[in-house]
């Protein structure tokens, strides 16, 4: 595997191959989810490149951008042992030599959950992916469920802007108690890891509403925040939304997601999951 840190030597690693290229972007501090990205990448692909880039453009917050976990040797170490060809990880200065002029604004799919709590942020995604999709040239790249508004809104980027990359989305990787992993779940407290799984339940327990027949959105989710009653939660939204425009949904027909922030201590938490109404 190589390690590159310099967008000329990637590019001239990259015109070597003949084969197909997946591309798995991350921000690094690598876990089993990340893990699952690059593996299937590796299965579908003939050589798989990892981004591992902190980006400054996406984080509304300096300080969770100051004290983002940074652990580049394991990191590059799990990617060689999955079988990634190349690890690219640039400097700040390396992706932005010069202050940013040009940039990729996504508008409705961007407008409510994420995008209304983190002002900037998707701009700063969709940005930062797209010099990347440039950089790389992957023939496929690979995006997490967990972050379903993220996949949702690099779908809509790449079919607007006529991007000729397959986006693959893959299910969230989850520890056996049913948190979602995270590189932020690090940051919690042994307390506070212990009541984490009461997110993941919120959401099951919303998802078993619809699909044994629940037809009013607005009680189905009272009833989540209900089950999230706890002195340690704060939840930033719950919401139930249509998983293409990621806007909340009056009735429940089609599949939908239900997506959650919350904090728990000083830790921002999301997760979200697919439930599919009772026709
Ligand atoms: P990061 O948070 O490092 O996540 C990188 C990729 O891993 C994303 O596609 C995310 O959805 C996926 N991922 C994270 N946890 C996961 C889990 N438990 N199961 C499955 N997939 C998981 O998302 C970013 O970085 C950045 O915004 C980025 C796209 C790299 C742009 O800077």
């Amino acid at each position: 595997m190589q390690s590159l840190t310099s967008i000329t030597e990637l590019r001239q690693a990259l015109s070597a191959l003949t084969g197909t290229v997946g591309f798995v972007p991350t921000m690094g501090a690598l876990h089993a989810g990340h893990g699952r990205l690059i593996e299937t990448s590796v299965r579908e692909t003939d050589f798989t490149v990892v981004s591992i880039f902190v980006n400054p453009s996406q984080f509304n917050d300096p300080a969770d951008f100051a004290k983002y976990p940074r652990t580049f040797d394991t990191d590059a170490a799990l990617c060689a042992s999955l079988g990634a060809s190349i690890v690219f990880a640039p400097t700040a200065e390396e992706m932005y030599p010069a202050p940013q002029q040009a940039f990729v604004e996504v508008a409705r799919v961007t407008e409510d959950l994420e995008g209304k709590f983190r002002p900037g942020h998707f701009r700063g995604v969709a940005t930062v992916v797209m010099k990347l999709f440039q950089i790389v040239q992957p023939h496929r790249a690979y995006f997490g469920e967990k972050d379903a508004q993220q996949l949702a809104v690099i779908r809509r980027m790449a079919a607007d802007l006529n991007v000729p990359i397959e986006i693959v989305g893959v299910a969230t990787v989850r520890d056996p108690d049913g948190v979602a992993m995270s590189s932020r779940n690090q940051r919690l407290t042994g307390a506070e890891r212990t009541i984490a799984p009461l997110l993941y339940q919120a959401l099951q327990l919303a998802a078993r509403r619809i699909e044994r027949g629940g037809r009013d959105p607005e009680s189905i989710k009272q009833e989540a925040v209900a089950a999230l009653a706890h002195p340690e939660i704060r939840i930033e939204y719950l919401e139930i939304v249509d998983p293409d425009s990621m806007q909340p949904v009056s009735k429940l027909e089609a599949p939908v997601r239900i997506a959650i922030a919350a904090w728990l201590g000083s830790t921002r938490l999301i997760d979200n999951v697919l439930a599919q109404p009772r026709s």
